[in-house]
């Protein structure tokens, strides 16, 4: 079997070696292709033909300016939760009005910027809607609800349900209705997002139709103001692609997402727009991660393969236990046997392990790792721990490649200090 069967099967190099990826831009390395980025925006976009219904990318998958671009180009909107993300929604062509922005626990500034940018926002607290009434009495705003329902690959990421920090109870309905009627604030519309990564649709779509619930105990009045409804994201990928993982069942979703939301929109009169916000199944599998095998060592009976990808360059597996599949890329051709081996990164922590106990070729010095599903959480979640430099962001167009983030030098590292040392 080829080592590399999945990027094969997709043409994902389009017949550029990584090794010759490797050489020109060097390792660590984010690859992505354009192709299956913008075909996951097209899924997406046509997963319901029903009026209004519209994808809001979340940024915090990945923020590379130069592929939220092409996200615009392919339709989407973004949400935005820091004042970072704002200015890169901005600086990637994004306009205010195309800008959703949803964060928690947000401080008065950044609430202030975020206003001032004529930028709408959710807020997912009594105290933080008190808060916007006082910085922006009369103005229009969104609520988070926390439908109660959450789904997720770990516990880290279920963001509704009893035991997480995030939206406002529906039970707290008047409290938000005072508080709106306080501050003559227009409710425009109202968000939830259960979590991260489901892989079975049932989760959501209840959770959908609990946000429509709620959008039905509003009080008329409040309610004929409504003009945004969203979903949130959490569309999962699979992963497993060597155990052949059952990808989301698309179609199914949309079609019992449309029927359900055609139905609302029918009773209701509703002339507005339904978001869905979906980060990882836009980015994820658009994009391997390449990197250098650099030692190899037997350790009390366990075999080794050390490369250079640290958790400060993909942290989602120490963060989460998350797996993603390695594909093999060898500096001199010819037959493997296959082996049992542990992926271990650069850094000086025991934890640092990027795939435990995998049967993979036997990996050699100087052999490319292709880590897939790399897209998402990827780089955006990448720091500078033991002050090594982030990595370079390649993007593969037609046949060819081209830099969109330059690796970082030893000059971004001691750029905070211009004028202190
Ligand atoms: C509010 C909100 N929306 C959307 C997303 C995107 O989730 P995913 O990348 O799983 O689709 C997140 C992720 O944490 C989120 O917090």
């Amino acid at each position: 079997m080829s080592a590399s069967p999945h990027t094969d099967a997709l043409s994902f190099f389009e017949g550029i070696p990584p090794q010759s990826l490797a050489r020109a831009f060097g390792t660590p390395l984010y690859v992505y292709s354009e192709r299956l980025l913008r075909e996951n925006c097209r899924v997406l976009k046509n997963l319901t033909d029903i009026p209004g219904f519209a994808v809001n990318y979340s940024v915090k998958a990945n923020a590379n300016p130069l592929l939220l671009r092409i996200i615009r180009e392919e339709g989407l909107v973004v949400d935005a939760m820091s004042p970072g993300e704002l200015a890169i929604d901005l600086a990637a062509g994004f306009q205010p009005h195309e800008i959703l922005y949803i964060s928690n626990n947000t401080r008065p500034d950044e609430m202030a910027n975020a206003i001032a940018h004529g930028v709408l926002m959710s807020v997912d607290s009594l105290s933080q809607l008190d808060l916007y009434g006082k910085l922006n009495p009369g103005g229009r705003v969104l609520v988070r609800f926390n439908p109660g329902i959450g789904e997720g690959h770990s516990d880290k990421v279920i963001t509704a349900g009893k035991k997480t920090k995030f939206g406002i109870a529906p039970g707290d309905m008047d409290s938000v209705c005072a508080l709106l009627n306080q501050h003559k604030l227009t409710l425009v519309g109202i968000n939830q997002h259960i979590g991260s990564l489901f892989m079975q649709p049932d989760g959501y779509l209840a959770a959908c139709r609990v946000l429509l619930d709620i959008a039905d105990q509003l009080p008329a009045p409040i309610r004929k103001n409504l003009s945004i409804i969203d979903f949130g994201g959490g569309f999962g990928i699979p992963y497993h692609k060597r155990d052949c993982e059952e990808p989301l069942d698309l179609a199914r979703l949309g079609k019992e997402l449309g029927q359900i939301l055609s139905e609302w929109r029918t009773k209701e009169n509703y002339t507005g727009r339904f978001l869905i916000e979906p980060g990882r199944f836009v980015m994820a599998e658009a994009c391997v991660l390449l990197g250098r095998v650099t030692a190899i060592k037997d350790n009390a009976g366990i075999h080794f393969s050390g490369t250079d990808i640290g958790f400060n360059v993909l942290m989602r597996p120490v963060l989460y236990d998350s797996y993603h599949e390695i594909e093999v890329y060898p500096k001199k051709p010819g037959p493997r046997e296959e082996r049992l081996q542990t992926i271990t990164g650069n850094i000086c922590e025991s934890g640092d392990i990027l795939a435990k106990d995998r049967t993979l070729p036997a990996l050699l010095e100087g052999d490319l790792i292709g880590v897939l599903d790399a897209g998402a959480y990827g780089f955006s979640m990448s720091s500078n721990y033991t002050q090594r430099f982030r990595p370079c962001e390649v993007l593969i167009k037609n046949g060819g490649a081209r830099c969109i983030r330059h690796r970082e030098t030893e000059q971004d590292l001691l750029r905070p200090f211009e004028g202190l040392l």
